[in-house]
């Protein structure tokens, strides 16, 4: 019979054993790709590297536009100016490209993501409905990008399955839009990396420290709800109140029920004492049913309008308070938020 102890050692040495082939599995993986590298690998290892993404479009012999997603652009002289991009051989486009005189390279903007996929599909009608303007040649140019080089085609490389173009730039545009990023495969927005920590101030003795996540997110909040916190105090308005009405005005007509469960979101109740008190001062009407809880509730004109008046203060504050970001660094901080709402979404319904 084996002895407990023995059976560990035996279970541990084969275990260590296991960990140990595991490893030189690895390491014999990782010479084995050096001489002969997997494609999959290889890829996944390039798209480490952070690019912008383009459309590069030209016109074919027969005069019609042609063009495609690219993130090998790249700069390359600057006196004279030129920059470079690579096509992949196998593409339907190599010829238009490797016959063309000049062509365009387009720097896409945050917000044309759905452009750059439809410029990488086939058999898609690629500018379809694009509104486009006319280079030298002809040449198709896209509106709405944060920049665009016109160039002569200098140069043509051989570079393994792919052809390396050079262009001379002749003529070029460039605006503040924020650009669209491609890495790892996706799609992704630009945010300035602070050089210091988010806040300098130090944490008040027995605080959480000034770069702890529910410390910013509730002092963002405070401070950015300060007008409209004063505007709803003048009014007399409880933040439960204020929560029913931002939530019916936000949802439509809520049973008590639902009303209720929403506003605990948000840290309140919307309680039978609650709702009476909004309809006496005329912000609310309900439609009475025989459990409370059922009652329909809805805002009434006047309540809207309130909303409307304090929600007001709140804007002006967030629009004070975004002049601080790019609009690429406002879109990552509502999808952040979003994502920590969705994420949070679940556990904070436990709660209540
Ligand atoms: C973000 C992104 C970047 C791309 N970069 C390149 C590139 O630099 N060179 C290339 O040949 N293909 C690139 N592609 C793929 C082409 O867009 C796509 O394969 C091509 O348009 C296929 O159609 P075609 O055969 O009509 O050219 C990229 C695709 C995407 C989505």
């Amino acid at each position: 019979m084996i002895s407990p102890q023995l059976a560990q050692n035996t279970f541990y040495c084969r275990a260590t054993r296991v960990t140990r082939r595991q490893e030189k599995a690895q390491s014999f993986t990782i010479e084995a790709h050096m001489m002969q590298p997997d494609p999959k690998l290889f890829r996944n290892a390039l798209g480490t590297f952070a690019t912008g993404v383009t459309i590069v479009t030209t016109r074919d012999g027969d005069g019609h536009d042609v063009g495609l997603t690219a993130s090998s652009f790249n700069s390359v002289s600057l006196n004279p100016p030129m920059i470079l991009w690579s096509l992949a051989k196998d593409s339907s486009n190599i010829e238009a490209f490797r016959n063309a005189r000049s062509f365009a390279v387009h720097v896409l903007a945050a917000e044309q993501d759905a452009l750059s996929a439809r410029f990488a599909r086939k058999g898609t009608d690629r500018f379809a409905g694009v509104e486009l303007e006319r280079g030298s040649d002809g040449i198709p140019l896209l509106p709405g990008c944060t920049a665009r080089f016109e160039c002569r085609t200098a140069f043509q490389h051989e570079g393994g399955d792919h052809v390396i173009f050079v262009g001379e730039v002749v003529a070029f545009r460039h605006s503040k839009r924020p650009p669209l990023v491609f890495h790892g495969g996706e799609y992704r927005l630009l945010i300035k990396k602070e050089s210091q920590s988010i806040t300098s101030e130090p944490p008040a003795p027995g605080e959480r420290g000034p770069d702890d996540l529910l410390y910013l997110i509730s002092r963002a909040y405070h401070q950015l709800r300060g007008g409209g916190l004063q505007e709803r105090r003048r009014r007399g308005w409880s933040e439960a109140e204020y929560s029913a009405i931002g939530q019916l005005s936000m949802e439509g007509d809520l049973s008590l029920g639902r009303l209720d469960e929403l506003v605990a979101y948000r840290g309140h109740r919307a309680t039978p004492e609650v709702i009476n008190a909004l309809e006496k001062r005329g912000l609310v009407g309900i439609c009475r049913r025989d459990d409370a809880m059922d009652s329909m509730i809805s805002l009434t004109p006047a309540g809207r309008k309130a909303f409307i008046e304090v929600i007001a203060f709140t804007k002006a504050a967030e629009a004070d308070a975004l002049t601080e970001f790019e609009f690429d660094e406002f879109l990552i901080l509502k999808q952040l938020l979003q994502r920590l709402v969705r994420k949070t979404n679940k556990s904070s319904r436990q709660l209540h």
